[in-house]
């Protein structure tokens, strides 16, 4: 397998210098949330109107020109895919008190409509389900009706797509996607509209971030969409990169990435965490061939005979697409003085 590059830059994703056009083959991203109260600030500084209108307790017009800083963003994350692209945006809504009514802020409808103005194609999202065993997670006004609330305990990964589904014309392309396909029993877990088995991040952040919380998506998810979503030696990009779980994930996975994170401190953070690919890829790489195994006992316990087998691994599979399948597994990084990250990984 070949090696993978990695480069987060501290850069403003908001200005597309950055973008290489059609370069990215995937992008995996989480924004800030507009209207959660630890991004006000951040929100302030890119634009010093949105304070005023938080400080005047216009709520819908501060919800407005928070977006309107994202807007650049999703039309940058179109011009840097290749046709057939995908982008999967994970985004929470908001509820807050506005003149001291208890209201929604839909994030990821806004979101959503921006990046279909900007040209993208809506895809099937997923909902990811974070159940919270927290007293006061029923909001409102208790067992008196109306006006209790649903919890939120959920959000939105949106799924887009670049124009046209991606083609495969050479032998080389082809065989690649036969290598990064997943298993039939991954399929139907990671396909699923509804994601429960995905547990938050700690959000403690790490010693020299510059925020007490680190807003962190978990390696997992990041891991399982770049699988469901990219082939070995693609690039995905992160325009908001934080500290750098898409980046990691990607070496993880054998794909190339490229971060964007504003705050320098964390740019640096993210370039730190990317030493750990070797120890992640082994992990996720062990962790598939053991719920893989796990099925296949699984089946041969009800007397259901697999009708394919592997031709690296020699274990049986569903179907005929699982049988190119190869697991990248990291065998050692190294940084150069541009700060790139370079990954190697078992032949
Ligand atoms: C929700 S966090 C992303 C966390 C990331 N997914 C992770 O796992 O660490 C959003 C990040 O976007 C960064 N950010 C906000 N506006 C930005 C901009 N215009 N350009 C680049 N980064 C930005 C913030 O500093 C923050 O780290």
């Amino acid at each position: 397998m070949e090696s993978t590059v990695h480069r987060v830059l501290q850069a403003d994703s908001r200005s597309l210098a950055w973008a290489g056009r059609g370069t990215a083959d995937l992008v995996v991203t989480s924004p800030p949330y507009p209207m959660i109260g630890m991004w006000d600030a951040l929100f302030s500084r890119l634009n010093a109107r949105v304070g005023r209108e938080l400080s005047s307790g216009n709520a819908d017009k501060a919800f407005e020109l928070m977006h309107a800083e994202l807007d650049p963003v999703w039309r940058g994350i179109y011009a840097a895919l290749r046709e057939g692209g995908i982008a999967c945006i994970v985004v929470g809504d908001a509820t807050r008190k506005a003149d001291g009514l208890f209201r929604l802020f839909p994030n990821h409808s806004r979101i959503l409509e921006s990046c279909r103005l900007a040209g993208f194609h809506v895809l099937p999202g997923i909902l990811w389900r974070k159940q919270s065993n927290k007293p006061n997670k029923f909001m409102g006004s208790g067992m008196m009706p109306p006006s209790a609330y649903p919890t939120l305990e959920h959000e939105h990964i949106l799924v887009l797509r670049k124009g046209a589904v991606r083609h495969f014309s050479t032998a080389a392309e082809r065989s690649t996607r036969r290598r990064s396909a997943f298993f039939w029993e991954e399929r139907n877990l990671w396909f699923s509209d509804v994601w429960e088995d995905v547990k938050g991040e700690r959000q403690t952040a790490g010693a020299g971030s510059p925020r007490v919380r680190s807003a962190s998506f978990p390696a997992g998810l990041a891991r399982r969409l770049i699988c469901m979503f990219s082939l070995q030696g693609d690039t995905v990009l992160d325009p908001f990169a934080g500290s750098g779980t898409t980046c990691l994930a990607a070496a993880e996975c054998a794909r190339n990435s490229v971060g964007l994170e504003l705050e320098g401190q964390l740019a640096l953070i993210a370039r730190a965490n990317l030493r750990g690919a070797v120890r992640g890829s082994r992990n996720f790489t062990s962790s598939r061939v053991q719920s893989h195994l796990d099925y296949v006992a699984e089946c041969e316990r009800r007397g259901r005979n697999l009708g394919y087998v592997s031709s690296r691994y020699g274990f049986p599979v569903t179907t005929l697409q699982e049988t190119g399948i190869e697991l990248p597994c990291a065998s050692s990084t190294a940084e150069s003085d541009d700060g790139t990250v370079t990954v190697d990984y078992e032949a």
